[in-house]
Formats: C-alpha cells, structure tokens, sequence
C-alpha cells in the first residue's frame, strides 16, 4: 500500500526513549535479544532459538516495507542502548497491529508502555490509521497489562501456533479505534 505522502524515517523521542526506525544494521542486536527465550516465547511469530540469517534479512527488509507503508518499525533506544522494538505492522484498509518486545533487564520501568503509547499516537497521527489490533498469550499478563493501559479494548481470544513453542496456545486479542 502506498500512502499518499511518504512518512519521513524521523526519530521519535519520548520521556525516557528513543524510537529510531530500524535499519539493517539492527539485526546484530535483536538477535541477542531473541535468544532470551524468556523474551522469544511470548511472539507470536519468532523462532527459537533465532536463526541469525532469517533476523538478518527481516531487518533488511523494513526499509522497503515503511516506503511500501506496509510496516513501521523502530527500534528503542534508552541511552546509547537498543533495547528492543516497538512497531506497526500488517497495514491495510486503515488498519494494523501493534507489537513490542524489550531485553529482559528493560522490564518493569513502564517502558513497552511509553514506547507503545507514541506509536499508537503515531499510527492514528502521522500514518493515518483507522484502528490498530494487538494481542498477547494468555500467560503475558504483563503485555495484556499494557495493552489496555494504552485503551485496548479485549474482544476475544483465539488459538494460534506460537512457533517460538512449537505449540497451540491461547492468544488474548485486543482493539483500539482512533
Ligand atoms: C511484555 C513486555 C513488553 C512488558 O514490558 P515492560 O516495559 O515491563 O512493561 P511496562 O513496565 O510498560 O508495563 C508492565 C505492566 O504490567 C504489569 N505486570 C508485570 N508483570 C505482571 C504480571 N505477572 N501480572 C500482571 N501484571 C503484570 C506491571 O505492573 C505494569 O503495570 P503497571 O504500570 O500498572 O504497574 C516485556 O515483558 C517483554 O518484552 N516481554 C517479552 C516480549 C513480549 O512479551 N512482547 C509482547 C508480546 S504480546
């Protein structure tokens, strides 16, 4: 999908964040990340362990998808630190999905929320969306927690593969309209 007028690939500073839009050069990092299977467990759509070449050409990608307005992805930066990253992806029809992942020694200073909390605004803001999606399994409580902090509504659960577990689980799943 093509927007209308392009959006320019600017950082977004919060209180205690930056939210710098990815680059190729972010794999490395995320990567180290992903190998936390405390962190990889709870995606809906990440492997574990992560194999480096498949973070490595996700990330080369993202350039493309935010000139194809498809995705916007940003990585959270605290400091000189990446920390882990915010983004809105699956973009059609005035819609998308919210996600978020951080290290695991991120966790508990109501980060994913400030992080999450300027992407929502940037979703209705400056992409233009409609509604935005999220959802977490049902043994994030932490993740459903800052879903409706952020006004996220629940509206169902639903049964999905976690490929991280190689297994069916429960994926709590949540609406927010402009
Ligand atoms: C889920 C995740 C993003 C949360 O990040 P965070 O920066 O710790 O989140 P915040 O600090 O902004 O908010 C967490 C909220 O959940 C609450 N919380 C934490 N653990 C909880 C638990 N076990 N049960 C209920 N609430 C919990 C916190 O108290 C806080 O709420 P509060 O602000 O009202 O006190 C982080 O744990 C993470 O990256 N996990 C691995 C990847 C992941 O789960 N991504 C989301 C996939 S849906």
């Amino acid at each position: 999908m093509m927007t209308a007028t392009p959006i320019p690939r600017s950082s977004i500073a919060t209180a205690r964040l930056r939210l710098r839009p990815t680059s190729a050069a972010d794999a490395e990092r995320a990567f180290e990340i992903q190998n936390d299977w405390t962190v990889t467990r709870m995606l809906s759509n990440a492997a574990y362990p992560p194999h480096q070449k498949d973070v490595e050409d996700w990330f080369s990608d993202h350039a493309h998808e935010w000139a194809d307005g498809t995705a916007y992805r940003f990585a959270i930066e605290q400091g000189e630190r990446m920390i882990g990253v915010v983004d809105v992806d699956g973009i059609a029809g005035g819609a998308g999905s919210l996600g978020y992942w951080l290290e695991r020694p991120a966790w508990g200073k109501g980060y994913a929320f400030e992080a999450a909390q300027a992407l929502v605004s940037f979703a209705f803001h400056e992409i233009g969306l409609s509604s935005l999606e999220s959802g977490h399994a049902s043994d994030n409580p932490a993740s459903g927690r800052v879903l409706t902090k952020l006004g996220f509504t629940p509206i169902g659960n639903r049964e999905l593969v976690s490929k991280a577990r190689r297994e069916t689980i429960v994926q709590c799943c949540y609406l927010l309209r402009r």
